[in-house]
């Protein structure tokens, strides 16, 4: 299995979010065999909370379901998920922070928007005192991303 996890600092607005995009387009393209995704936060805020009530709107209006409970980032991540993909540069550098203290990784560690071709930032932005439009800019920044990640993924693993 190959096993992906997606990062924000709450883990109720956009790795939820990240997560359920990706999880509907590894059903559609029927590799829910091959590929497992989960998301996490890098704070505790939120850790047994449901996401965010707009992250489930935007997600529903979108015709995707969000199923999720918030939870931290662990050590253990880094010895089970093959990829981790941090929604901006501050959970970057925690990740990679915390990743230092772990013997073995086994993750590479992203970006989300490295797989934004027409990136003009390098943050997927946090919505969490927006509005709806900003839940609706950070649901097609994602939309985009995580297509564009999935295909990587299957070059790289000859899916
Ligand atoms: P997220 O958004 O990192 O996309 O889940 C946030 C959620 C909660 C908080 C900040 C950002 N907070 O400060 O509680």
């Amino acid at each position: 299995m190959i096993k992906v996890l997606f990062v924000c600092l709450g883990n109720i607005c956009r790795s939820p979010l990240a997560e359920a995009i990706f999880n509907d387009i590894v059903i559609k393209n029927n590799l829910q065999n091959k590929i497992y995704s989960d998301s996490c936060g890098t704070a505790s805020y939120h850790v047994g909370d449901t996401p965010d009530k707009r992250s489930i709107k935007i997600a529903n209006l979108n015709g995707i379901k969000i199923n999720h409970i918030g939870r931290q980032i662990n050590k253990k991540d880094f010895l089970e998920f093959n990829y981790i993909l941090a929604m901006d540069k501050y959970n970057y550098q925690d990740i990679k922070f915390l990743e230092q203290s772990v013997n073995n990784s086994i993750a590479k560690v992203f970006m989300m928007r490295e797989f934004d071709n027409d990136n003009y930032q390098e943050d997927v932005p946090d919505p969490y005192y927006g509005n709806d439009k900003d839940f609706k800019e950070v649901f097609d920044i994602l939309n985009k991303s995580c297509n564009n990640f999935f295909n990587y993924l299957r070059k790289e693993n000859n899916l």
